[in-house]
């Protein structure tokens, strides 16, 4: 068997980017991966697929609000549900093909199979033991179950059997009011199913901004979708097409019966370790399940590395990439490195939300004097052309060196909007230096630049 310089277990947007790093970089690189394409649960069955249904069904909200305004008329479409999800297909086929291009070209051997660490500087992968310098650790997150909730893939399913239901429902249950349950939730809503949202806490999307979080609640109700906020759910019974969702209300203990065609289990992810061996290494894992790794992403066990969803930190394709090209430096002798405190997030629903930085709550608690800037899209022309006049966008700085501590936009392209801030951020930037660059008109960008001069003497169209 051939040796390397690194092979890293798992194929998804960590461990494929960390691969095609490490070669690029002079190692001899080999990345396992066992499901029958590259590309992990985002390419196969995560922000891919979800993206495709997310666009088409936007377009269907399109053609169905707002083509008659705009003056384009005839029947509006109707939902061919068997070539939409040939569409996403298509769609993920294309990108997962790209990564196997680029282990090509880079020279990455892709090892098919399932592997485990025999020991330090050992792979195997079925009966085949391959030596390695380094060992990388990218095998990302499984969804996390429910007690009393039994997933089957079919009636009660998590995001996977989400993307690929046979129809669209007519009552959808989504357990869990974060990322996954409103960007799926959204989707089916959008193609007509009746879609409730049960949350255990009192507000949806824990962790975000609370302005934006309450103001991008509004927006989804307006879409449609049904919250019962402040609701754990106790079980979930089905029998052979339907089911039903039995939640208690926090505040009094009431108790319900929500009745449903599909239930979609949305409560979170765990690290994803089965069968690698960690025990017997002794590799270092916190109570829940995340690989602990040092500022390096060294684990305890010289010469394996560990990044992604398998450790602390946000569960994001984003995130595993940077750590996955910063291992590789540090495995190159250079200096990796990963900003953590300026990580975008981004929920892709419409309007989508994105944010980077501290939130307001977060500031408070922290004691810090800071300002807000805000700007509403209702003020933003080119907004306002796409029926997208709905959010805003609010940059916190810091109250004496106007120092960007955070950004939360909810409208139109805030997934891509938030990069500006990002770059800025990372460069240290005042608000004042975004409020100084021009920004071109008329672009939704202009909000941000809006908000930014919030901060200061006062935004112009507010
Ligand atoms: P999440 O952690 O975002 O949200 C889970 C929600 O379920 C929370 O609001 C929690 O309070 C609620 N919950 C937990 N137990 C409950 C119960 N018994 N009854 C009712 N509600 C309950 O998890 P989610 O949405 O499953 O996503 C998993 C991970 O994947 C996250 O880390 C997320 O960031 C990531 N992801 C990111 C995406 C993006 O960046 N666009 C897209 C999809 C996933």
């Amino acid at each position: 068997m051939p040796s390397y310089d690194v092979i890293i277990i798992g194929g998804g947007p960590g461990g494929y980017v960390c691969a095609i790093r490490c070669a690029q970089l002079g190692l001899k690189t080999a990345c396992v991966e066992g499901r029958e394409t590259l590309g992990g649960t985002c390419l196969n069955v995560g922000c891919i697929p979800s993206k495709a249904l997310l666009h088409a069904s936007h377009m269907l909200h399109e053609a169905e609000h707002n083509f008659t305004k705009m003056g384009l008329k005839g029947k509006s479409p109707s939902v061919d549900w068997k070539q939409m999800q040939t569409y996403k297909e298509d769609v993920v086929g294309q990108n997962t093909k790209g990564i196997e291009f680029l282990f090509k070209k880079n020279k990455v051997d892709w090892i098919k199979g399932w592997a485990s660490i025999p020991a330090a500087g050992k792979v195997q992968v079925g009966d085949d033991i391959y030596d390695a310098k380094n060992i990388i650790i990218a095998t990302g997150s499984e969804p996390t179950s429910l007690p009393g909730v039994e997933v089957d893939e079919k009636i009660v399913v998590t995001s996977t059997g989400a993307l690929s239901l046979p129809k669209v429902p007519k009552k959808m249950v989504v357990i869990g009011a974060g990322v996954i349950g409103l960007e799926m939730g959204s989707v089916y809503a959008r193609l007509g199913a009746e879609v409730t949202v049960v949350e255990f806490l009192d507000h949806i999307t824990p962790g975000m901004d609370g302005e934006i979080s309450k103001a991008f609640a509004r927006s989804l109700k307006k879409q449609g979708l049904k919250f019962i906020l402040g609701a754990a759910v106790q079980s979930v019974s089905t029998t052979k097409t339907k089911a039903k969702v039995s939640y208690k209300l926090r505040k009094n203990d009431t108790e319900a019966v929500l009745d449903a065609d599909v239930v979609l289990v949305a409560t979170g992810r765990k690290p994803f370790t089965d069968g690698l061996g960690l025990e017997a290494l002794g590799v270092e894992t916190s109570p829940r399940g995340q690989i602990r790794t040092n500022a390096q992403w060294a684990t305890n066990v010289a010469g394996i590395y560990a990044i992604g969803d398998a450790i602390d930190g946000p569960m994001l394709a984003h995130k595993a990439e940077d750590e996955g090209m910063a291992v590789a430096e540090v495995l190159a002798g250079k200096a990796g490195h990963v900003n953590y405190g300026v990580i975008p997030g981004v929920v892709y629903t419409n309007p989508e939300v994105a944010t980077v930085g501290q939130t307001e709550e977060q500031l408070k608690e922290a004691g810090r004097a800071y300002k807000v800037g805000k700007f509403s899209f209702m003020g933003n022309a080119r907004a306002k052309a796409m029926f997208a006049g709905e959010g805003f966008v609010k940059i916190l700085a810091d109250q004496a060196t106007d120092r960007i501590l955070g950004a939360h936009i909810l409208g139109p392209n805030a997934g891509e909007m938030i990069h500006e801030i990002c770059v800025a951020m990372e460069f240290g930037a005042s608000a004042q230096d975004i409020a100084l660059t021009c920004h071109a008109h008329p672009t939704c960008s202009e909000a941000v630049r809006e908000a930014a001069l919030a901060c200061g003497d006062g935004a112009i169209h507010a």
